[in-house]
Parts: C-alpha cells; sequence; structure tokens
C-alpha cells in the first residue's frame, strides 16, 4: 500500500513534490515551474522545501544526491506537458493522469483550465491528503481534477473511469509518468491492455519506465541506494523492462510507437546549459504512444 506522507517517512508522492517544489523556489530557471508544489507540502516538509541549503544537507547526511534521479521525475513531467499541450491544441479536452500522486498540472494550469479536464487515478488515500492538503492551501486551484480511485494491482481504470465522466468515444491524452517501476510486469500490461479500451484512435499516452540497460558501476551503485531507499519506505520498486519488450507489450495492446525517447534525449531538451549543472544522471525510457486506427 501507498505510503501518504504521514508519519516519519515521506511516501514516493510527496518526495517527488517535494523536489520541485525546492527546485521552483531556488533554480534559476525551473525546469517546471511547479508553482503549486509548495502548497501540498505539510508543515515540516515546507520547512525543508524552503530551505535552500536542504539539498546539500541531504546529500551530506545521506551520501545521495537526489538531485540525479529528481531530474529524471521532473523532465518527465516536463515530457508529459508538453505532449498534453500540443494535444490541447489539436482539440483534445480529457487529460487522464495515471499515477497522479502529487502532480500540480490541473491546479495550476489556468491557461487550459476551461479546455481541459483532468481526471487524476492513484490510490485513495494519497488521493485523501492530496484533497486535504488543496483545500488547506488558502488559494483556489485553476481546476480541481476528478479523483479516480484505483489499486493498478487489483482494479481496473475501465471499471472507475468512465462512471467519473471520462467520454471514452472521444480523443484523450494519458500520462503514466514516474510509477511503472512500482507496479508489477503483470498489472502494468493489464493495464496498458486496459487503458487502451478507454482510447478512441489517435489518442495519445506518455510513459515512463525503468529501461534494463547496461549500467555503470556508478550507477549501478547508485540505482541500488536509491532503491533501497524507496523499498525501506514501503514503496519497492518492482519491475524494469528490456526496451525491445517493452516496445513488442505496447504493439500487442493496440498502441503505435511515436517516440522512445531516452534520459539523453531529456537532457538535450531540457537540462542543457544549465548554470546549476542540474541533469538527468539516472538511465530511464520515456515513450509516446498512439492509440492505433
Ligand atoms: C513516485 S510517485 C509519482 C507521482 C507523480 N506521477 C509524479 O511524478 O510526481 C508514484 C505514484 O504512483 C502511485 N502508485 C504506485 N503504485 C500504484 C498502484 N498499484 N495503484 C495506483 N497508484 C499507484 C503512488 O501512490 C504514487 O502516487
Amino acid at each position: 500500500m501507498a505510503k501518504t506522507g504521514d508519519g516519519e517517512s515521506l511516501g514516493t508522492a510527496e518526495g517527488a513534490v517535494l523536489g520541485r517544489a525546492s527546485h521552483t523556489l531556488h533554480a534559476e530557471n525551473p525546469v517546471l515551474r511547479d508553482t503549486w508544489a509548495i502548497e501540498l507540502l505539510g508543515n515540516a516538509t515546507r520547512a525543508l522545501a524552503r530551505d535552500p541549503e536542504n539539498d546539500a544537507k541531504v546529500r551530506a547526511a545521506s551520501g545521495i544526491d537526489f538531485r540525479l534521479i529528481l531530474a529524471v521525475g521532473m523532465g518527465a513531467l516536463r515530457y508529459a506537458e508538453d505532449e498534453v499541450e500540443r494535444c490541447v491544441d489539436g482539440g483534445i479536452d480529457q487529460y487522464v493522469v495515471l499515477g497522479a500522486g502529487f502532480d500540480t498540472f490541473a491546479l495550476r494550469r489556468d491557461d487550459l483550465a476551461d479546455r481541459l479536464r483532468v481526471f487524476e487515478v492513484d490510490f485513495p488515500d494519497v488521493q485523501a491528503l492530496k484533497r486535504r492538503r488543496i483545500e488547506a492551501a488558502g488559494r483556489a486551484p485553476a481546476q480541481i481534477p476528478t479523483f479516480v480511485p484505483v489499486d493498478f494491482e487489483s482494479t481496473k481504470v475501465s471499471d472507475a473511469l468512465p462512471s467519473a465522466g471520462f467520454d471514452p468515444t472521444r480523443r484523450s491524452v494519458w500520462s503514466w509518468m514516474n510509477t511503472i517501476p512500482y507496479v508489477s510486469v503483470e498489472a502494468t500490461e493489464a493495464t496498458l491492455a486496459d487503458v487502451r479500451t478507454l482510447m478512441t484512435p489517435g489518442s495519445r499516452l506518455c510513459l515512463n519506465y525503468q529501461g534494463k540497460v547496461r549500467l555503470t558501476p556508478a550507477q549501478a551503485d547508485y540505482l541500488g541506494r536509491i532503491g533501497m531507499t524507496t523499498r525501506e519506505g514501503g514503496e519497492p520498486w518492482v519491475s524494469s523492462w528490456l526496451p525491445e519488450r517493452f516496445e513488442e507489450v505496447v504493439a500487442e495492446r493496440g498502441f503505435d510507437l511515436v517516440e522512445h525517447a531516452t534520459e539523453a534525449d531529456l537532457n538535450e531538451r531540457y537540462y542543457a546549459g544549465r548554470a546549476d549543472g542540474l541533469f538527468a544522471g539516472v538511465p530511464s525510457r520515456l515513450v509516446t504512444l498512439e492509440a492505433a486506427g
């Protein structure tokens, strides 16, 4: 079950939003200007985000530079956001965020609120905490997403999304970012097949996954340490994929591959020439898919 950020350990949803809050507050030129991230934090975590030295303190205490993986996760959200913007320009008006956690797209994009309805899929306890934090924020979000509680391991998105107001006969855009490593191979395959039934041809899905790729010793050591922290926090990584196998899986489930990108593409698109040296330092695969006709 998901951690919700209550108690001693941050859940992955809150950990990710803490990184984005801190980046938005302190980076010179944020890759993702996440102006709502700070609102979704608890009091203690908000104080951490406001401290410009927090990253350095965490690095000193843990010996882990979380910025390398933060840049992968944040870059993935920016990658999805760019695709969503293209889809809205093309007339799509429904966006489903799978494993949304504390994603803030719906809350902060005033410019799209009247053109795009956002649905968020995650565990009910994560959604309940997020709802409480939105209510406590003291400012009005651009829109409150429609929360659709689903456990990918045991429930189907298609059982819940249409009754929440999603129209499967109209085109839609979807993202599933920074979540697949926490979902079993079986549930990932089943969810891809299931959501495809809700995607009329021309609909798009962006996602990222952990590739089974050759690692340098430094990368293997780094990923081993991060994997241990997520496991100790109760949210272990349970799946990784050979990129060729992932392409077969999506093709078998009725998707055309639009793009299969890597962390190098993220670095070229979003992190080139940054004064703070931030870069996506962990192998990652990002995919854009289109529901085939
Ligand atoms: C690392 S967080 C990423 C959240 C958000 N997409 C982001 O990038 O900030 C992973 C999210 O996946 C959700 N998640 C993990 N396993 C899940 C499952 N079996 N069913 C539904 N949600 C799940 C977690 O609750 C969490 O919100």
